[in-house]
């Protein structure tokens, strides 16, 4: 019984460092380094100007506070820290630049861009890594582990014609093959492909405008949550429930589909408010949803997202 209520008390202690800590490092505080806070900034907006232009009919123009934003930050960023910011942004700006000119579009904004790249170049010679790319559909998916893993990216152009339900099965088996702590097998996949429900769902989730309408096939990865006890095991659902997702997006990709995470970074109002659009029961902890279905074209564009270089995020300890 003593442990029991040692187990409680632990959870809600625990609840309360992770507010402190969240606190004292997350994107907002002012106690987070600066150069640090400043590289994510820049990564994620450059990111939504790359990802605009993978869009199946991206909007002339679109997302104009986003690119002066880039510029101001990029201008003020220390490229010391990590050059990748510059090189996401600079390649995005670049891919705008170019795509409105190939549609004959003029906007002053346009020439403030291509200036703005000028007084880069010298200082950060092309080519940059950033805007988009093209992916290949053509073919049988590669069928080792490295060129299957190389061969994925989010992809945001996808035919809504519904998957056939033996593919999609197969395509979950696939993902069993993660691995679980204990073997658990907590993570729970919900497969949608009615058009109005799904619809719903992306509306919940707010991460799939401009390619929302051409869903047809959505799975919400959740995890149970009664797996799990005792405070040290709070976070253990999202661990599994990240990985069983991870497989998942390999296992579309080497069906031939083309897949793209949706975060579900949400308040408990809106998961449960997707709970109960996707009929999903409570005590099922929301990872993420992933729009997938075939690719719109053999060949499809998309958002570049570069990475850094390995020596940047890894620290060896001799
Ligand atoms: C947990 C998670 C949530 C994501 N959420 C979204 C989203 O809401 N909308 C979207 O278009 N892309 C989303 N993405 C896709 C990322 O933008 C993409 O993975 C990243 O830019 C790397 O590109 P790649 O997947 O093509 O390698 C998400 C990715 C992850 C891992």
């Amino acid at each position: 019984m003593l442990s029991k209520l040692f187990k409680v008390a632990g959870i809600f202690s625990e609840a309360l460092r992770d507010a402190t800590e969240f606190l004292r490092f997350n994107a907002y505080s002012p106690f987070a380094n600066k150069s640090q806070r400043a590289f994510y900034k820049i990564l994620i907006e450059a990111h939504t100007i790359e990802k605009g232009l993978s869009l199946p009919n991206p909007k002339l123009l679109f997302g104009k506070d986003k690119v002066r934003f880039v510029m101001n930050a990029l201008s003020r960023y220390d490229i010391g820290h990590s050059p990748v910011p510059a090189h996401m942004s600079l390649g995005a700006l670049d891919a705008y630049v170019n795509f409105h000119a190939r549609a004959g579009a003029h906007d002053p904004l346009l020439d403030e861009i291509a200036n703005y790249l000028k007084t880069w170049e010298a200082k950060l010679p092309k080519p940059w890594k950033g805007g988009t790319r093209e992916v290949t559909f053509n073919g049988q998916p590669p069928n080792d582990l490295q060129h299957l893993m190389a061969s994925r990216s989010s992809i945001r152009a996808l035919q809504s014609t519904p998957l056939p339900p033996e593919r999609i099965f197969e395509a979950i088996a696939m993902a069993q093959l993660a691995p679980s702590q204990c073997n658990r097998q907590a993570s729970r996949v919900h497969a949608y492909q009615d058009r109005a429900r799904i619809q719903e769902l992306l509306g919940l989730q707010g991460g799939s405008r401009g390619f929302a309408e051409s869903v047809g096939n959505l799975f919400v990865v959740s995890s149970e949550i009664c797996a799990w006890g005792g405070p040290g095991q709070r976070n253990q659902a999202y661990v599994d429930g990240a990985l069983f997702a991870m497989c998942l997006m390999f296992a579309c990709r080497s069906m031939g589909w083309g897949a793209c995470p949706l975060n579900l970074a949400i308040d408990h109002k809106t998961e449960s408010a997707i709970r109960r659009a996707g009929g999903i029961p409570a005590g099922e902890r929301l990872i993420m949803m992933i729009a997938f279905g075939e690719p719109i074209a053999p060949d499809t564009r998309v958002a570049f997202s570069p990475r850094r270089p390995a020596a940047e995020i890894a620290t060896l300890h001799a």
